[in-house]
């Protein structure tokens, strides 16, 4: 049984439509100026937000030949939840790490086609801990898109690059133990047992194995145990179906009455594979999250910092900052007219400082609300928005998240237990948890506060002897712990966490110059990402992208169901408001 709404969202979540075009395929072409975009009649456009989807809809629209202005909130930057940290935050001032996006899998042609068609550099990111090879820093890897039209897509020069195995070095503590990786895979038992769970299977292989009954909706399972796609016109069905049966589920739900998971496994492979903090969120997203992170994923990052992205889309773009959209007024003439006021508060984007009287004046022919609907909360419409569109801004759950960063002066994680003899000398104490193993990237999962644990993927950065760790990367429940804090406590808590896994002796190399971002209390961006609890997707869903009135749009990567709190989509949501104000629709 379908019903329209799934059939909308499945082919929504496929990038696809009525006539089975590849949607995907095309916003490649048009990102990459392979078939441009031409306006009919050049419109007044508004854009509101500098974030990748802000910039990516304003680009395309003035190359079509239309007026395109953007309004940017924050004075102090561009680029909205991607945010490199950079410069005198740091100690040393060459380092640099991601309050934001991060890692890029190799699937999201979008992403790297846009980062390659703007000639910014990437490289790999290692999800897993590797050797650190001198040869890691060569990227340009090819990306070949490969549509179910048979037609392909491809950007980049090298021969493609596939990640590396994992060498497992990285820790497992949970329950006061601690194993490497590697000796969890080996012998899952002991870890499973001191949650209940008294089983031989990684908990990596129980979900696979748990989503199986989900997958078998678009997907059929090869003799090898690999999965292929069904033809175009059976995944658009079986997503619909799925959608239809599934999207009331939350994830414990799916746990519990699909897979028959218990609850020492739901704690168990909860813990360790990051479901825990969202077994109350719809089943679809954690789903869709598990094909782009996983461990047999490649992955990108940006060379220079993701900002290096941001900071070629602004490239010039006319940006007016320190603009707060406060008022948006559908004018009878037919034109919108955009209040905007200035805003006072810390650079640092904390919660603090006022937004002021709306000073500022725009009218436009259209205008693009590319802020999260968090912030268009704040923002009055006259006359009110259609019932559809005010319920999912207004209900549309917003996750959090929570990143803690600490600068070190020695990249202490790339060192076997000979190095930090050598370089501690007579202070030299061994390691709590078994001999130091030299790797670069990767991280470690616990149960206590810092839940994700990260290390940088290449050796060094513009020569710095030091590095920065991203020592807790928290979601939900597990974010709010660090959210409600004040920033010195969080840092001393993510070192304090670090040094019970790596031992007191790595205090010695930590700068104290540490930041930790919340996306919950950013002021711009109010909320990580729209993680939908469940039923949203079906309900809210369709309001959420539809434009109104032919002069409102909208785009931000909670407009594009299958990239939610991703890079890929704020870029296809971006290419699609365009799409529709060149077309007026
Ligand atoms: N793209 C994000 C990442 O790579 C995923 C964020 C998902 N967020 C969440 N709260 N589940 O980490």
């Amino acid at each position: 049984a379908q019903d329209a709404n799934s059939l909308a969202m499945a082919r929504r979540i496929l990038l696809t439509d009525e006539s089975y075009n590849d949607l995907t395929l095309h916003y490649l072409r048009l990102l990459t100026g392979k078939t441009p975009l031409r306006a009919a009649h050049g419109r007044d456009v508004l854009v509101v937000g500098a974030g990748v989807a802000g910039m990516v809809c304003a680009r395309l629209l003035r190359a079509a030949g239309h007026r395109v202005r953007v309004l940017e909130a924050n004075r102090n930057r561009v680029g909205g939840r991607v945010k490199t940290f950079r410069g005198e935050v740091w100690q040393d001032p060459r380092l640099r790490a991601e309050a934001g996006a991060m890692r890029i899998p190799s699937s999201h042609a979008l992403t790297l086609a846009l980062a390659d068609r703007l000639g910014v550099a990437r490289r790999p990111f290692h999800l897993v801990d590797t050797d650190p090879t001198p040869d890691l820093t060569s990227g340009d890897s090819r990306i070949v898109y490969t549509s179910w039209t048979g037609e392909t897509f491809s950007t980049g020069t090298r021969p493609p690059y596939a990640a590396p195995p994992a060498l497992g070095s990285r820790l497992i503590h949970v329950n006061g133990q601690t194993v490497t990786k590697a000796v969890y895979a080996a012998d899952p038992r002991p870890v499973n047992k001191s949650f209940g769970w008294d089983s031989g299977q990684t908990s990596a292989a129980a979900l696979d194995q748990a989503l199986a009954t989900a997958r078998s909706y678009t997907q059929t399972r090869n003799p090898d145990g690999t999965w292929s796609d069904k033809p175009i016109e059976e995944r658009v069905d079986g997503m619909a179906r799925l959608l239809h049966d599934l999207d009331g589920y939350s994830l414990r739900r799916y746990l519990t009455d699909i897979a028959h998971w218990d609850e020492p496994q739901i704690q168990a492979v909860g813990t360790l594979e990051n479901l825990t903090s969202r077994l109350s969120y719809g089943f679809l997203h954690s789903a869709l999250d598990a094909v782009d992170i996983n461990p047999a994923v490649t992955y990108f990052e940006f060379t220079g910092g993701t900002d290096a992205l941001t900071t070629a889309l602004a490239q010039d773009l006319s940006i007016e900052q320190d603009r707060v959209v406060t008022k948006v007024v559908l004018e009878p003439s037919g034109r919108v007219t955009v209040l905007a006021a200035p805003e006072t508060g810390p650079e640092d984007e904390a919660c603090a400082g006022a937004i002021g009287t709306p000073v500022h004046e725009y009218r436009a022919d259209a205008v693009v609300l590319a802020v999260p609907f968090a912030a268009l909360r704040h923002v009055d419409f006259d006359p009110l928005l259609p019932y559809g569109k005010r319920r999912a801004i207004n209900e549309l759950h917003h996750d959090t998240a929570h990143k803690v960063l600490l600068e070190f002066t020695e990249r202490w994680w790339e060192w076997d237990e000979d190095t930090w003899r050598s370089r501690t000398g007579d202070a030299y104490r061994p390691a709590p948890h078994g001999a130091a193993q030299p790797a670069v990237g990767g991280g470690c999962v616990s149960d206590e506060a810092c839940r994700f644990v990260y290390f940088p993927s290449h050796p060094s950065d513009q020569g710095a002897p030091g590095g920065v760790v991203l020592a807790a990367y928290n979601w939900a429940e597990d974010a709010m712990r660090f959210d409600a804090l004040a920033p010195d406590d969080r840092h001393t808590e993510a070192l304090d966490h670090l040094a019970a896994l790596y031992g007191d002796r790595i205090r010695q190399f930590a700068t104290h110059r540490s930041v930790s971002q919340s996306w919950l209390r950013n002021r711009w961006a109010l909320g990580e990402a729209v993680i939908e609890t469940p039923g949203q997707l079906t309900t809210l869903g369709p309001h959420v992208a539809t434009p109104v009135d032919g002069r409102l749009y909208f785009a931000g990567d909670h407009c594009q169901p299958r990239y939610h709190a991703w890079i890929a989509g704020a870029v296809a949501s971006g290419v699609e408001a365009a799409l529709q104000v060149n077309s007026g629709a």
